[in-house]
């Protein structure tokens, strides 16, 4: 297993950003928020190399923490800060978004884009982060959803062999009323999110990593489960996609009573 990882990062810390995502897509999402001003703070949570926490900091006057577990992403993101001369707005910690200690109401918004599946649980992680946010602070996550019935089973089988657990954008939708949030709105991250920013650099990154590691059967299967990805998506672009979703936390919300 430590080998998969070592060569999957390989893979993932040789491109821009390590989910699908774009920088309209994210100001969309900002622009249903009222503005961030200078003395409010944003938690980015798997913020990877940080390609949104920077987008965040250029159209926000807020404070930004942003977290990952992977050394390798955040020390790219600490270059990005310096070489945008964002080192008094951003502060970035190596840890664990089902371990983070940080006092109650720390935040006026939690950002997440493309990480709550690794929570294990959309509502897992809208349940277990509320706690995070002042009271009225927004939430936003994207988050994988079947837009259509009856995904694939190609699909479905690869997803959940992932571990993933996606679900339908109502089921989504309920799921964050049952956890303490009001919806604020929702949008499906258009196809230049996953293709331009993700797979076309993703598969240049698999290409020098094939040729690289030739000789390697571990490691060509690490990239053939990339390159299956992409496939899917290739092949399915209609049944699937990361949907922004836009919360405020609720606080006429008992949960005894969810
Ligand atoms: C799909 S990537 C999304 C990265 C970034 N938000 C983006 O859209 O480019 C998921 C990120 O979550 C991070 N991650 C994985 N497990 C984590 C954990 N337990 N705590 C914090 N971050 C984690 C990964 O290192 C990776 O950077």
């Amino acid at each position: 297993m430590e080998k998969f990882w070592s060569y999957f990062y390989e893979i993932y810390e040789d491109i821009p950003r390590q989910g699908p995502g774009d920088r309209e897509s994210t100001e969309r999402a900002l622009r249903m928020l009222p503005p961030l001003t200078s003395g409010q703070r944003i938690l980015d949570i798997g913020c990877g190399s940080g390609t949104q926490t920077i987008d965040l900091a250029g159209v926000t006057a807020a404070q930004i923490v942003a977290v990952d577990s992977h050394q390798a992403f955040v020390t790219e993101l600490v270059k990005r800060i310096v070489d945008h001369g964002l080192g008094s707005r951003i502060q970035t910690k190596v840890g664990d978004m089902n371990d983070l200690v940080f006092p109650d109401g720390s935040f006026d918004a939690i950002w997440c884009e493309g990480a709550i599946v690794i929570i294990t649980g959309f509502a897992k992680g809208l349940a277990s982060w509320r706690r995070l946010l002042r009271p009225g602070g927004h939430m936003v996550v994207s988050e994988l959803c079947w837009l259509r019935d009856a995904p694939p089973p190609e699909v479905k089988t690869f997803f959940e062999a992932e571990g993933a657990d996606v679900t339908d954008v109502y089921s989504r939708q309920k799921a964050i009323v049952a956890n303490g949030y009001r919806l604020v709105g929702d949008f499906v991250l258009p196809a230049v999110g996953w293709w331009d920013n993700y797979y076309v650099p993703l598969a240049e990154s698999l290409a020098r990593f094939k040729a690289k590691h030739a000789d390697d059967p571990d490691a060509l299967a690490v990239a053939q489960r990339s390159q299956f990805e992409i496939d899917i998506y290739r092949k399915y672009p209609e049944h699937f996609g990361y949907v922004f979703f836009v919360m405020k936390r609720d606080e006429t919300w008992c949960a005894a009573h969810a």
